[in-house]
């Protein structure tokens, strides 16, 4: 496959850290040094429906790939206000008149890559010649604002591809380990005269120095298989595309790799961690500004709840 088609969508809010200190046991310093989070931004006026939509909808005008050509959209997605249907149906109406098959995944930050992995397959398969991806989160609706530990790392964001057949995806691994109470989010559903077991919800509950060593080691694990996979050593990749949860497990990976900070680029200072989001709107930033020439190497790897992770090597 290959990615023929960029977009992205974020909310208008802007919000600081000293915001969040108004009324938070919290401060610019700690959210800086801990996480290189400066500002988010958070849905207040807008809703992700309607970012999903947009994010699509760049997407599929930098592709000129016409709507009715369109054969699949895949959202990535982890929880939003509609239970069903599901966001992608939601997502393709939005966009026009295109009658093809949605499906919504559930990757939680490795999302975008488990859709890389569908959507490889799909077109390798030729069940299809264009699959649209959009990565659309709030994983700010997950917390509970009153709890410093979660709330501070978030933002709201949708990222959106399109892709085609094409020989630039040079290798890929998903990856998904049971590990249910290291991070986790229970939202409620309606009660029957029969539930005897009444499951209640709770917010994002989340070990972050448990999250921090496994997304490092899960990380590390899949950049270096697929380094090997391609016959290739750290060195040959132009840029590492990482999941944009913390600048400081960004750092930990870029020393374990003996690579330079500028190839890995970051916006999480500016958005905060959007989840499934973040590298398909990272792409889209770069691709925008001309920074990804025609033929660079490009890293892309990705953690999550699950304990997921996800890799992709390919050639722009
Ligand atoms: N402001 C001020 N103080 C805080 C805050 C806050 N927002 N949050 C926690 N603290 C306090 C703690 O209560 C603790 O206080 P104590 O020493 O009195 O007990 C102190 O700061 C240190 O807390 P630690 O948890 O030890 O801080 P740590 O250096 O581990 O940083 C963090 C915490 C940022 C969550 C880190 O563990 C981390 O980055 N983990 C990974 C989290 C992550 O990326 N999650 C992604 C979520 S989903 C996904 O993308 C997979």
């Amino acid at each position: 496959m290959k990615i023929i088609g960029t977009g992205s969508a974020l909310p208008t809010k802007v919000v600081s850290n000293d915001m969040l200190a108004g009324f938070l046991d919290t401060s610019d310093e700690w959210i800086t040094t801990r996480t290189g989070i400066a500002t988010r931004r958070l849905l207040s006026d807008d809703n992700l429906g309607d970012l999903a939509i947009e994010a699509a909808r760049n997407a599929v005008a930098s592709s000129g790939v016409p709507i009715e050509e369109i054969d699949y959209i895949i959202c990535s997605n982890v929880a939003n206000n509609y239970v069903t249907p599901s966001l992608s149906t939601i997502i393709q109406g939005g966009i026009g008149d295109c009658a093809c098959p949605c499906m919504d995944l559930n990757g939680a930050c490795a999302g975008f890559i488990y859709a890389i992995d569908i959507a490889e397959a799909l077109l390798k398969t030729d069940r299809a010649r264009h699959v649209l991806i959009v990565c659309a989160e709030e994983p700010s609706k997950f917390c509970n604002w009153h709890q410093r530990e979660t709330s501070v790392l978030f933002g709201d964001g949708a990222g959106a591809v399109m892709v085609t057949g094409g020989d630039n995806l040079i290798a890929r691994r998903v990856t998904a380990r049971s590990q249910k109470d290291v991070l986790y989010y229970k939202r409620p559903l309606e009660s029957t005269p029969y539930d005897r077991q009444r499951d209640t919800s709770e917010p994002l509950v989340m070990n972050g120095k448990d999250v921090f060593r496994m997304a490092v080691q899960g990380s590390l694990g899949d950049i270096n298989t697929l380094l090997k996979e391609g016959g290739l050593v750290p060195n040959d990749i132009d840029f590492y595309l990482l999941h944009q949860a913390n600048l400081r497990i960004i750092k930990s990976i870029r020393e374990s790799l003996n690579q330079p900070e500028d190839k890995f680029p970051c916006n999480l200072q500016r958005y905060g961690n959007t989840s499934s989001a973040s590298i398909p709107i990272l792409i889209d930033e770069l691709a925008r500004e001309g920074r990804l020439k025609p033929g660079a190497l490009l890293m892309l790897s990705a953690f999550g709840a699950g304990f997921v992770t996800g890799g992709a090597l390919l050639r722009w």
